[in-house]
């Protein structure tokens, strides 16, 4: 080559490569407003990012893997806590976790009612940003959770069998059911644990506090998962006024078919 055809040769292509990196940059920004759903930013979302940063939570969390790496990641958290219990943590974390127990505990921010909403509100619309399945794995919080794995919905490819398709469901993110549930022995977890919970159903229709509909231990499970706060476990850190911490929503998030295999499983802890 020449010096000429050298430089000719640079010159091409630092510019082709330059248009290629500029054309994507452009097309990136050309997304960005529908991936992260710009239309949902209400004024609620914007004071809850405004809370966000005033009270320095990325100094300990991080939201799309930016911020501090000390306590969990926080982008999905909203789908997998639900409003019900994410308000109740904020407002006091060490109702559901021990300083000796766990070894790590958010400190109490001191947040108002309002300031919760809004983070909430904030919290749940960073939830539907589409991150194309980032995180890979969920971090929850796993203090007390030994066998804590979640995976990502249709990452694993089980066979059709009902009970099979009901247990990976239940480790997936969302519903994220294993966040909340552990399925060894005495190991509460936000949610009791469910060892024994085909038992314990029939066992909880004859609770005089009982007020649901079902009959079997069957519809009592189904009817848990559905409508949590018909009937609500004893407990201290269970729910408040009456409002179960577990979800609500999951009529909505899953299918009847998936309903059913979650089901199935949980009929098999004896
Ligand atoms: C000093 C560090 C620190 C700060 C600041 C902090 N957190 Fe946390 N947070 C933690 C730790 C540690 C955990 C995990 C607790 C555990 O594992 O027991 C946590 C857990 C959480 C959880 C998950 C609870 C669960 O059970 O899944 C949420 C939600 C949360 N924090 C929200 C916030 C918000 C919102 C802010 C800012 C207003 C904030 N945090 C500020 C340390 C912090
Ligand atoms: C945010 C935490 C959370 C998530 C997520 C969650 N639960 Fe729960 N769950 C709870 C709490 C708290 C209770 C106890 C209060 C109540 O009765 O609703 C509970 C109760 C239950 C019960 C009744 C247990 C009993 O002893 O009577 C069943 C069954 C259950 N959950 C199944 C599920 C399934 C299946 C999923 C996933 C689809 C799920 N949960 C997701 C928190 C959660």
């Amino acid at each position: 080559m020449t010096k000429r055809q050298t430089r000719l040769f640079f010159l091409g292509s630092t510019l082709l490569f330059a248009v290629i990196f500029i054309g994507l940059t452009l097309d990136t920004h050309r997304q960005i407003t529908a991936l992260t759903h710009a239309e949902q930013l209400t004024p609620e979302v914007l004071a809850g990012k405004r809370v966000w940063h005033e009270k320095n939570c990325t100094n300990c969390h991080t939201l799309l893997g930016e911020g501090a790496y000390y306590a969990p990641d926080l982008t999905k958290i909203a789908d997998q806590r639900g409003a019900a219990y994410l308000s109740q943590f904020l407002k006091n974390p060490s109702t559901f976790y021990s300083e000796e127990k766990d070894r790590r505990l958010m400190p109490n921010l001191n947040l108002g009612d309002e300031q919760i909403r809004q983070l909430i509100a904030f919290l749940t619309w960073v939830s539907h940003i589409d991150t194309d399945g980032w995180p890979p794995r969920p971090l929850l919080v796993s203090g007390t959770f030994p066998g804590a794995r979640t995976v990502r919905a249709g990452q694993e490819a089980v066979s059709n069998d009902p009970v099979a398709l009901g247990e990976a469901l239940f480790r997936q993110s969302p519903p994220a059911c294993s966040g909340c549930h552990s399925t060894a022995e005495g190991v509460q977890l936000v949610g009791p644990s469910l060892a024994g919970i085909a038992t314990r159903a029939a066992e909880r229709l004859k609770d005089p506090a009982y007020r649901g509909q079902a009959k079997t231990a069957e519809e009592y499970i189904r009817e848990s998962i559905l409508a949590p706060s018909l009937f609500v476990v004893p407990g201290a850190t269970f729910a408040a006024a009456g409002r179960s911490f577990m979800p609500d929503n999951f009529d909505r998030l899953l299918q009847a078919n998936q309903i059913d295999q979650l089901v199935a499983y949980l009929m098999t802890l004896k």
